[in-house]
């Protein structure tokens, strides 16, 4: 069986634009998270408070969060890896974070630089702060089935750093497969890890797709009781961390499958499909969802 209604994140401005080689001009990146926010998507990542020496792409985090327009209804959640960044979020009118950590060491230490224990610490901090400005905190786990640089990654590593996230505060924790190696058979695998540690409703599964997989992988996730995707449209993005990383799986075809399966979503298809347009032809390139690529020939 599956959920009634799915809750689909669009990770496409943060998780799609940071990796982009050419950087995407502030107001296109406003115009983008503007059209997304008539979709009716319930919650559109928006950027990074990350140090702009890491990812330049990011580094108008500020001008991005006050120049959009900020629907009521709709969460527009930011990165953020310390304190630091968090005070810049919250300087800037974010009004609620993610705290992104990961199963595997080594990716770790690239992405940001510490270990995991080093930054379990910084999270206390991000989550300590949180909750004093009763700003809800999200949690990513990457590297959940395979790392760029440490290969398998076992299930109950990812149930291990997911339980410590969960513990500290965080509502949700999103699964990252960051460099989309995952089959349905892992996906099942390491669900079943995590699910002892932390309540499916919690859960949500966010699904690269390198390997082509993510559809099916999170096909696996549904029946399991995951009822929180993440997604971008256009099917952009990429880690600059994880080399040869692509896209998430688009949010048109997410939302397509979605709808054949009578899942609620709330989100339109056809303005989502507009959106994707949008900003392809913003970033001169060809869109990864199959959906339109399909429709454009229709
Ligand atoms: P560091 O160099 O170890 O930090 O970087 P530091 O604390 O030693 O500070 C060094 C400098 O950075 C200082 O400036 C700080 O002020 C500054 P300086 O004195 O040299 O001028 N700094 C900051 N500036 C702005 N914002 C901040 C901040 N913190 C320190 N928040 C750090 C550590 C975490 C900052 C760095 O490694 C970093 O920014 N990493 C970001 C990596 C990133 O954004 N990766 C992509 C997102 S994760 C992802 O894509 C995966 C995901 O999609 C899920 C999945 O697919 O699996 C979420
Ligand atoms: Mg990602």
């Amino acid at each position: 069986t599956y959920p009634k209604r799915v809750k689909v994140v669009e990770v496409g401005p943060r998780d799609g634009l940071q990796n982009e080689k050419n950087v995407v001009p502030t107001p296109v990146k406003i115009s983008l998270i503007n059209m997304l926010s008539e979709t009716g998507l319930q919650v559109i990542e928006a950027t990074s408070f990350v140090s702009p020496k890491w990812v330049p792409q990011m580094a108008d985090h500020t001008e991005v969060m006050q120049g959009i327009n900020k629907v009521p209804g709709i969460s527009y959640p930011v990165l953020t890896p310390n304190l630091k960044g968090f005070q810049a979020a919250v300087a800037a009118g974010a009004k609620e974070v993610s705290i992104f950590g990961a199963a595997s060491e080594l990716f770790t230490k690239k992405n940001i630089n510490c270990s995991i224990e080093e930054s379990l610490e910084r999270f206390s901090e991000v989550m300590a702060a949180a909750r004093a400005a009763s700003i809800p905190v999200r949690g990513y786990v990457s590297c959940v089935l395979g790392c760029p640089y440490e290969g398998k990654i076992s299930a109950a590593k990812v149930a291990e750093v997911s339980k410590k996230m969960y513990s500290m505060g965080c509502y949700e924790i999103s699964l990252g497969d960051t460099i989309g190696v995952g089959t349905p058979g892992s996906m099942k695998e390491m669900l079943t890890m995590v699910m002892k540690e932390v309540p499916v409703g919690a859960l949500a599964v966010h699904c690269h797709d390198t390997y082509g997989q993510a559809l099916a992988n999170i096909l696996v996730a549904l029946q399991m009781g995951v009822s929180v995707v993440d997604a971008s449209v256009a099917g952009l993005g990429g880690c600059p961390y994880a080399q040869g990383a692509s896209g998430n799986v688009a949010t048109e075809d997410l939302v397509y499958m979605l709808n054949g399966l009578g899942i609620h979503t709330g989100v339109d298809l056809q303005k989502l499909m507009d959106t994707g347009t949008f900003i392809c032809n913003a970033l001169n390139r060809r869109t990864n969802s199959k959906v339109s690529q399909a429709s454009c020939r229709l």
